[in-house]
């Protein structure tokens, strides 16, 4: 794994957009400098804008700044308090957290907690069931709510039918469905019986489904004919049945909601309607606790090498830090706020933010299947004006997007609802920053940029709107309970002002257990570059406040979109083609998405390079073994790759290329001419 410090280009990333300062909010001193590339790492350093929370807002804030230090105060027995608080346990547990074996944790030991309990039936029982838990809005416009107790009754059926067709405790179910409220009942229903659900965005391909499938060896799996994408219908089934083709893995049924009715094959006797299974079983179901520990659900995520890790994460501790952080970082106030996370439920945040911590809080939100320019690029507002949405949470690519749409599209609606914006997946930018509070926040709602990974499993790092005083760019503090830092090469804490590597110096609710099925692979990946500390992939500074500033990865993971892909992994789907001998691939900055990927390839000696021909099919390889979204956004056919004496290729000098930047230092090489053999390929 290459682990060099966070470099120019991570920083050009951070640069975004290269817009000015000069923009900055009204009444506040903006900074004379450009945020140019080569100076954008000064100008992070010296931001002087400072967005404090409104006296209101502070006055009705659900936490204040005693938590933090209550936390420092004793970390275990903050947590436990949290957990006693947010959730209802069936059975109390006697330690808060068992760190006797690092860094395996235990946390809650010898409680019993149901999640889907937590999330539904208790809230009926306390008189809210009429409050709306869901108000769905389909791409093609169709709606539908879901009240707190229809919403139980529908989790109830579904856990009943999942247990009939024989899925029981500890067994896995491989999701495979569109942003639709089936993903969260099948979700919840699966935590309900103690399954452990394993879900695969939409947007992979047959084989990526396949391999995860397998590797969990899932007993079930839930999915749709299909979908929508703008406009059109799009099928998911086929990858089912093309990912289930072979024999040698375990699936035994395969339920198929009706979403979009095209046409599917039937595979008799495996495969069975939603509507005939979960909407003809009963809605009486009465959950259990399960173990504090029990594994709630498996989700992969793309690692420094190509096959994906199986991120494992348990109930107790889980549910107690993403239900916290939702309510601290997002001031959640249940009985009045509207809540919109647009995140799918394809990738953690889908999980954290969409399934688990809304509904655990008693939260009203929305949930939207469709892309934000169905069918008009003003859809997102319409739909905040509809529902009167108050806290909003997306990533920066998006908000780079509809910075590139214009401000006069979301002028067009009615915003005003809007009283906290959160942002997640990628750095943001300090331009796309301020876009986001002036045209979207109305120049007054909070900012929480909020740092935090598939493995932490909640929010880490991010402000609290009615404490902090908000900063463009920064993700700023750690949450209460978190203790993290930035340390050099040697694992020593870098002083104000400087940058290194972020870790995790204590274990905290949420953490992933391990790796499915690979515990060597746990410790060596997150536990062995430094001494007692959780090592996250991600470079960081902190300013000379002590704020906390996030630089990217220093890894071979890229980041595109705020989606999480490996360079291993698609170098690997390049040369899985007939025609490719050697691949590269690099992620290189791209003022909308983050990061885009650039590849470049080596043909075989018999391969004739078609030219564009080439690229199409060569792309479209990528879309086939892993997903749409894996498509090199670029890819360049050269005669050589850079590489050191240790055959280790040197992406770094690609990057320089796939940026436009001059090649950097390149005597490490075994050949040193190979770049500018790349120079004059490009040049053709
Ligand atoms: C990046 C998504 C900067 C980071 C929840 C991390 C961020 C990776 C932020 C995890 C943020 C996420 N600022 N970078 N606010 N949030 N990241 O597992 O590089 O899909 O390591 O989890 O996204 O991506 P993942």
């Amino acid at each position: 794994m290459s682990q060099e410090m966070p470099g120019s280009a991570a920083i050009a990333a951070r640069a975004g957009s290269g817009g000015t300062h000069a923009d900055a909010a009204a009444g506040q001193a903006p900074s004379d400098q450009p945020a140019r590339q080569g100076d954008a790492f000064e100008n992070l350093l010296h931001e002087d804008r400072r967005f404090p929370p409104s006296e209101e807002f502070a006055a009705r804030a659900v936490v204040t700044g005693a938590d933090y230090a209550e936390a420092d105060a004793d970390r275990p027995a903050f947590w436990a308090r949290q957990a006693r608080e947010l959730l209802t346990w069936d059975q109390d547990f006697t330690q808060a957290l068992d760190w006797s074996t690092p860094p395996f944790a235990k946390w809650f030991v010898g409680g019993k907690v149901n999640a889907a309990y937590n999330a539904l039936d208790r809230h009926v029982e306390n008189g809210l069931g009429d409050r709306v838990a869901i108000y769905f809005e389909g791409e093609p416009g169709d709606t539908r709510t879901y009240t707190y107790a229809q919403l139980t009754d529908e989790v109830k059926k579904a856990a009943n039918a999942f247990e009939s067709l024989g899925v029981a405790k500890g067994d896995r179910v491989a999701v495979y469905l569109p942003m639709i409220p089936e993903a969260v009942i099948t979700l919840l229903a699966c935590a309900r019986i103690g399954a452990v659900h394993s879900v695969v965005f939409g947007g992979f391909s047959a084989d990526a489904l396949r391999s995860r499938i397998e590797d969990a060896e899932a007993k079930l799996v839930v999915t749709a004919d299909g979908t929508y994408r703008r406009g059109k219908p799009s099928a998911l089934k086929p990858a089912v049945d093309d990912a289930l083709a072979r024999d040698g893995h375990t699936v035994r049924n395969v339920i198929v909601v009706k979403r979009n009715g095209q046409g599917v094959d039937w595979h008799e006797g495996r495969d069975h309607w939603w509507e005939d299974t979960v909407g003809a079983a009963s809605t009486q179901h009465t959950a259990v606790g399960h173990d504090s520990e029990h594994p709630l659900f498996i989700l992969y995520t793309s690692g420094t090498t190509g096959k994906p890790k199986g991120i494992l994460h348990t109930t107790g501790g889980y549910l107690t830090q993403t239900a916290y952080t939702h309510r601290a970082v997002f001031d959640l106030h249940p009985e009045t706020d509207v809540y919109w996370c647009t995140a799918d439920v394809g990738w953690v945040t889908g999980h954290s933010y969409v399934t688990y911590a809304p509904l655990i809080n008693g939260a009203t939100q929305v949930m939207y299947e469709g892309t934000p320019d169905s069918p008009h690029q003003g859809r997102w507002w319409e739909i905040i004006e509809k529902y009167k949405v108050s806290i909003l949470y997306t990533a920066p690519t998006a908000i780079r997007t509809f910075m590139k749409w214009g401000k006069d599209i979301p002028a067009k609606y009615d915003l005003a609802s809007i009283r906290v914006l959160g942002s997640v997946g990628e750095p943001i930018n300090p331009e796309a920053w301020m876009w986001y509070r002036e045209v979207i926040g109305g120049n007054n709602a909070p900012i929480v940029d909020t740092w935090w990974q598939t493995e932490t499993g909640a929010q880490m790092i991010a402000p609290l709107p009615g404490v902090t005083a908000t900063k463009p760019g920064s993700a700023q503090t750690p949450l209460p309970g978190i203790a993290v830092d930035v340390v050099d090469e040697q694992g020593q804490s870098v002083p104000n002002g400087s940058g290194g590597y972020l870790v995790i110096r204590e274990p905290w609710p949420a953490m992933l257990r391990g790796i499915w099925g690979d515990p060597q692979r746990f410790k060596d990946t997150y536990w062995s570059r430094f001494e007692n500390m959780y090592f996250a992939g991600d470079g960081a500074k902190k300013d000379d406040d002590g704020d906390i500033w996030l630089l990217g990865r220093v890894d071979d993971v890229m980041n595109i979109s705020g989606h999480r892909l490996s360079t291993t992994e698609i170098e690997s789907a390049l040369v899985s083609h007939p025609a490719v001998a050697e691949a590269a691939v690099v992620g290189a900055a791209d003022t909308t998405t983050g990061q885009a990927i650039v590849a470049f390839v080596i043909l075989r000696g018999d391969a004739v390079d078609t030219g564009d021909a080439t690229v199409q099919e060569l792309r479209n390889h990528v879309g086939h073994e892993i997903g749409p979204i894996a498509k090199p956004k670029t890819i360049l056919i050269v005669p050589e790759l850079p590489k050191t004496r240790s055959g280790k290729i040197m992406r770094r000098l690609l990057k320089d290329v796939a940026e436009g930047r001059d090649v950097g230092d390149a005597t490490t090489l075994a050949d040193n001419t190979v770049m500018q053999q790349i120079a004059a390929s490009l040049k053709k």
